[in-house]
């Protein structure tokens, strides 16, 4: 198969874009896709202080490495959780991390250290407490989205970029729609905009992006990444939904970009408009970042009973 820009070999086949493109065309049209989503949705603009969470997986590494070609001021943030799974893997992503910086300049990297930070690695949290049944993943989330807005706020960042795409969010979305739980459905979406109580802009630049197209933009690119999954993820329900979903995709080209555009379709036209029981957030009277709870936040009250045990 032909590039359907010029006459070199294709090395990928989108097939829900009926699109064909040879290496250096379909990293082009990467970047220049992700410039065009970045400015549909009003994410950011080359003025921001960009933030971007950096895990060492292909997204992520993909989306620093675009933004860094389209000019963007962004940095990166690293967050160590101290997770070992008989391979090394929090230490193994921060390698290929800076393996990735020292091949471009001017690069900066923000590293949190959460075991010598908050006192323990995510999965050693997670065995000291009743939450996610000993799964850490609930917690590990938790400790990344308080340190993502702390190093934001106190950096001054105007923005934080994560490297979600595709198959992730439809996969959410899906999780989302078959319990209908509506304050997740009214909040996702390719922005959460910032709030007055000190939640710094959360933006996916990739959420329209296969990730098999993220995974080829880095292969082709050069750019070495961790390939292995959390050992933590396996098993998880957002794995299951990715299942389904790639096989209505074989069914059906171009189903989980449907679904994931018609959901925002909708969102505009206002269908969960009467659900946005947006809630009021108060300063947690430990950490100072915003809560829902009164006195200390989720964060911290988790913490705590971690250093406690
Ligand atoms: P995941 O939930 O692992 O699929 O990751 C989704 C996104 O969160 C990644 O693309 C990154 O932008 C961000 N992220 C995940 N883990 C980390 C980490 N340890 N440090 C910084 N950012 C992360
Ligand atoms: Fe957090 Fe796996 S439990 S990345
Ligand atoms: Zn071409
Ligand atoms: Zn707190």
């Amino acid at each position: 198969m032909k590039c359907r820009k010029c006459d070199a070999k294709a090395v990928i086949n989108m097939r829900q874009h009926r699109l064909a493109l040879c290496r250096d065309h379909f990293i082009e049209w990467i970047v220049e896709s992700t410039a065009r989503f970045i400015e549909k949705y009003d994410m950011f603009t080359l003025d921001d202080r960009v933030l971007v969470a950096v895990s060492g997986g292909k997204d992520s590494l993909a989306l620093w490495d675009v933004l860094y070609k389209l000019g963007y001021h962004a940095d990166g943030l690293y967050i160590n959780l101290g997770i070992d799974g008989g391979f090394g893997y929090s230490k193994t992503s921060l390698q290929k991390i800076e393996q990735f910086m020292s091949t471009r300049s001017d690069l900066h990297l923000e590293v949190v250290d959460v075991p010598a930070v908050y006192g323990a690695p995510v999965n050693v949290a997670a065995e000291a407490t009743s939450h996610g049944a000993g799964k850490p993943c609930s917690i590990c989330g938790l400790t990344k989205r308080h340190i993502m807005n702390r190093v934001a706020r106190e950096g001054g960042y105007d923005v934080v970029a994560t490297g979600h795409n595709l198959d992730d969010e439809a996969a959410v979305l899906l999780g989302n729609t078959l319990r209908w739980q509506i304050g997740y459905l009214t909040r996702q979406g390719p922005v959460l905009p910032a709030s007055e109580d000190g939640l710094v802009r959360k933006v996916k630049p990739f959420c329209r992006f296969y990730e098999r197209e993220t995974a080829a933009y880095s292969l082709l690119s050069g750019i070495d990444y961790v390939e292995d999954e959390c050992p933590y993820a396996v098993g998880a329900r957002t794995i299951y939904h990715k299942e389904i979903l790639n096989q209505m995709e074989e069914h059906s080209r171009g189903a989980k970009l449907q679904f994931y555009l018609t959901f925002l379709q909708a969102k505009e036209q206002g269908i969960f408009q009467a659900a946005d029981d947006s809630v009021e957030l108060t300063p947690c009277s430990k950490c100072g970042q915003p809560t829902t709870a009164a006195g200390y936040c989720a964060f911290c009250r988790l913490w705590d009973k971690v250093r406690e045990d």
